[in-house]
């Protein structure tokens, strides 16, 4: 049977759809001629001629590159640039691989152009290209976080002139802020979606054939993600979001992907007249005005490649509502659930009558199960209203049936846990060798165990009642 397409009145064969139409690159719409708007999703400048076929590929051959063996690929040296600030080149994954292209991601104002100019400062043969800026605007900040500033400056918005003078100057790094300013050569308004992708597109591409590094700031919406198309996340090879820490308004910066290093790193910055200056312990200030209170834990957990100490809090209260609230900021939601069914189950608290608020201070998350152990240690305490001991960190996965599993790299957290100077840490039963020396290490389990570190916990009220949360007395 013959299938025909149908549009505008004409019947086409599909053999004649192949080669002549032209496609939306957004939505994938097929029309006869070339459009400036889609008529379906609204784009403009999305249309391009249609590619060739695959189903007709079979019948060509001679014209495509060939496959090769991988012992005949040519070795390359995975070469690097330093920015020469150690906890953005640890951020990195040790500095930034040449020929990627990095994205970092920011709300207005949080301090990714001065980030930038500081490791355009640090690096040699640097092209700063800016399109929101003018280079006398640059240069007034260059004056006041990085003097002595030796770099190319290029104030446009027209990404093929950019990629022109790169080639021109052949720099080891380009700095383009922001992606969402350029505009492409074919005049499609800078910050759409397809502007934004075609741009990332261009210079993924000369990034890879020049072996040039780059990094792209972009602006991120209010709901947190970045504005434009998700796909350009795919296309660049690391993604870093600099955010503001509600402790202090410290910029927490962080990746969510690199090709070329760990995710889930961490640095943090202070925001100060000469810029943003390294805080060189981010365990000790998330820890900082820390209260010896119900519900407040200290977590131990990876992040990236280092050990991390930080506060959870749990707030439990009997819920005026039909259905008890869960909010949780910091940690997974769903890994929330989890671990409150369990306490119900295994340590006899009844939550489904009370709200439960769970939080990491600093405005940090924590993405790895290694905080379970800590979040339900959290939880019980502010549901007993009896304080954990001030110098105990947990750290450890809860099984659904409340056994607590082995997490990875348990004795670099202990070390960590030593050199912060508390006093025990509480840890899964599954050995571990290093026992520490100025450090209590407490195995634990099964989860019933966190109510015999309470403070206080002879005195804790009845657990079968129902009215032990927090404002209802008890
Ligand atoms: N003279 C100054 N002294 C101290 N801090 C300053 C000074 N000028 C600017 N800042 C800080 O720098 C921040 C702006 O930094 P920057 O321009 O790098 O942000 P951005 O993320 O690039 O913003 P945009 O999204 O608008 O490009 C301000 O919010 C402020 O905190
Ligand atoms: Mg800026």
């Amino acid at each position: 049977m013959r299938i025909c397409l149908i549009f505008s009145g004409w019947v086409l064969s599909p053999q004649w759809v192949s080669n002549n139409m032209f496609v939306c690159k957004d939505c994938g719409f097929k029309s006869l001629t070339l459009q400036g708007k889609c008529p379906y999703c609204g784009a403009w400048n999305t249309f391009v001629q249609s590619a060739e076929d695959v189903k007709d590929v079979a019948k060509k051959s001679g014209k495509y590159q060939r496959s090769v063996k991988i012992s005949e690929v040519t070795e390359m040296k995975e070469e690097r640039v330093f920015t020469g600030i150690t906890e953005i080149d640890r951020v990195f994954g040790g500095g930034i691989v040449k020929g990627s292209v990095l994205l970092l991601a920011g709300a207005p104002g949080i301090g990714k152009s001065t980030l930038l100019l500081q490791i355009a400062s640090s690096v040699k043969k640097v092209l700063y290209i800016t399109g929101e800026e003018s280079a006398a605007q640059i240069k007034i900040r260059s004056q006041r976080i990085a003097k002595g500033l030796d770099v190319q400056l290029l104030s446009t918005r027209d990404i093929v002139e950019a990629i022109h003078e790169a080639a021109r100057i052949r720099p080891a790094l380009v700095i383009l802020d922001s992606v969402q300013s350029f505009k492409n050569s074919n005049g499609s308004a800078a910050a759409s979606p397809s502007a934004i992708k075609e741009i990332t597109s261009a210079i993924v591409e000369y990034a890879k054939t020049t072996n040039t590094a780059f990094i792209l700031s972009g602006h991120i919406t209010k709901e947190g993600i970045l504005q434009g198309p998700k796909v350009i996340e795919h296309m660049v090879d690391g993604v870093f979001y600099l955010e503001e820490s509600p402790v202090h308004g410290y910029r927490l910066l962080y990746s969510t992907k690199n090709r070329f290093g760990n995710t889930n790193e961490l640095a943090v910055f202070h925001m100060t007249g000469r810029g943003l200056e390294t805080v060189d312990d981010p365990s000790a200030f998330f820890l900082s005005g820390r209260a010896d209170s119900p519900g407040s834990v200290a977590v131990c957990s990876y992040q990236g490649s280092s050990p991390f100490i930080a506060e959870i809090q749990a707030l439990i209260n009997i819920t005026s509502f039909q259905y008890p609230r869960r909010q949780v900021t910091g940690l997974e939601l769903n890994r929330a659930y989890l671990i409150i069914a369990i306490l119900e189950r295994y340590v006899g608290l009844k939550l489904s009558t009370c709200d439960v608020f769970l939080n990491v201070a600093g405005g940090i998350r924590i993405s790895e199960t290694g905080s379970d152990l800590a979040a339900a240690a959290a939880i019980i305490s502010s549901y007993r209203k009896k304080p954990m001991p001030n110098d105990i960190v947990f750290t450890g996965e809860i099984g659904l049936g409340g056994e607590v599993r082995g997490v990875s790299r348990l004795e670099e957290r202990i070390r960590k846990a030593e050199g912060l100077g508390f006093k025990a840490i509480a840890v899964p039963r599954a050995g571990v060798k290093y026992r520490g020396k100025k450090i209590k290490v407490i195995d634990i389990g099964h989860i019933k165990q966190l109510e015999d570190l309470l403070v206080n916990k002879g005195s804790r009220p009845d657990p079968s009642s129902s009215v032990h949360c927090d404002g209802i007395g008890g």
